[in-house]
């Protein structure tokens, strides 16, 4: 057979499985509590809605045909128009060719980066950051450095940051916290790329300002450093595969050049239904995943309190996915997992969250996907697996 590898190309070595996706398999219980994927819960995708939706294009002959035609590169007109009306709404003054629909908010990513980075580019993250980022990043042959330790004689290639309930830690950054950001990012003259898939599950506080909408208070869009990435894929489905760039026009067609390259254009049967679904706006959506993870998130926070006492350390997330757990430096969380696994509850061990895998006593903890009346018995079993490693090893 032929050994493909010694032909790959440079791009194609650098690439690495995702830290999440590529977890070993242990031998788990049957009826194993979910922890560790942070994709949402399928029971609320607006199934009826979107069948009717869908139902609707595809009986009326001429919406047919455009639906199931190639499109614009950049995305459905309909759907950048709602798009830069949400951004409006959320501060950031921006019309339609500000927006670039996407595969996703991933895809966005990507094509940021082959927009910025060439190999051997320092990359300033959060420390610890959502792992596809770290996956496109290092394919991009990036040297990735801490943003909290930026060193202000270089100039990194992008900035990466989430400002509200971040992956994997769920905290958000205050209001100082993101003019700082921008300040850096206009000071060392790079691209700040804010990713805000988790901006619609905000569960209790006000709604802080997104690092675009701080960087347009003062000057237009086209003068911004920000970047910003947005996704239907918690407010709505991820199925989909739409989400969203909004930046200045010079990025967004750049990066709709490359798009060209990767796939041509967005989905436009997606692109269709989202228009139609979206007639009365996104927030009926945003309501509705907000109440459901609402009621997680405050059934985790009780389990944790409750089981886990004084083990660990933990900060209740206002929005989002994710607890991110610090338990006593002697715990190694990816070997607690394999007692987890057995006790029947999974969560993703901290070091795939951090460029050089440290932070082995951390963990993440998903309130999404497992079902509410699950969810205490998660933490509990958790509590018992940490009891079993901590007493026996
Ligand atoms: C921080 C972050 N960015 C991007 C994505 C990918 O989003 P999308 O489904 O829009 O590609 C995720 C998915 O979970 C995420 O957590």
């Amino acid at each position: 057979m032929t050994d493909w590898s010694n032909h790959f190309s440079q791009h194609a070595r650098r690439a690495i499985p995702s830290a999440i996706r590529s977890l070993s398999e242990f031998p788990r219980a049957t009826d194993s509590i979910p922890f560790g994927p942070g994709e949402p819960d399928a029971s609320l995708f607006p199934v009826a809605l979107m069948r009717e939706a869908l139902d609707a294009i595809l009986t009326d002959e001429t919406s047919a045909r455009s639906a199931l035609q190639y499109g614009p590169s950049e995305g459905d007109p309909m759907l950048r128009r709602l798009v830069a009306e949400h951004m409006n709404k959320r501060g950031v003054a921006c019309a339609p060719d500000n927006i670039l629909l996407t595969n996703g908010a991933q895809q966005a990513l990507n094509l940021a980066s082959e927009v910025f980075v060439d190999p051997d580019d320092t990359v300033l993250v959060q420390v610890p950051t959502y792992p596809g980022a770290l996956q496109v990043f290092l394919a991009h042959g990036a040297r990735l450095a801490d943003v909290t330790k930026a060193d202000a004689a270089t100039r990194p290639a992008l900035i990466y940051a989430m400002a509200n309930f971040q992956n994997p830690t769920g905290i958000s950054l205050s209001v100082e916290q993101r003019r700082e950001l921008v300040t850096l990012a206009h000071r060392l003259d790079t691209v700040l790329v804010e990713d805000d898939p988790y901006e619609v599950l905000r569960f209790d506080g006000d709604a802080l300002p997104s690092l675009l909408a701080l960087d347009t208070e003062t000057r237009s869009i086209e003068e911004a450093h920000t970047l910003y990435l947005g996704t239907f894929s918690k407010s709505v489905a991820p199925g989909l595969r739409v989400g969203w760039a909004a930046g200045p026009r010079v990025l967004i067609e750049k990066m709709g050049l490359l798009k060209q390259t990767e796939d041509l254009q967005p989905n436009s049967l997606a692109q269709a239904g989202l228009v139609r679904l979206l007639e009365h706006g996104l927030e009926p959506f945003a309501a509705r995943v907000q109440a459901a993870y609402r009621i997680r998130r405050d059934i985790m926070a009780e389990a944790l309190r409750q089981h886990f006492g004084n083990r660990g350390a933990w900060r209740v997330p206002q929005g989002g996915f994710f607890f991110w757990l610090t338990l006593p430096e002697h715990i190694d969380t990816a070997k607690l997992l394999e007692h987890a696994a057995k006790l029947g509850v999974t969560y993703v061990p901290g070091a795939a969250f951090t460029p050089d895998r440290s932070g082995a006593n951390t963990l993440r903890l998903s309130f999404s996907a497992a079902a509410p009346e699950r969810i205490a018995e998660g933490v509990r079993r958790l509590a018992r697996a940490f009891d079993e490693y901590d007493q026996n090893g």
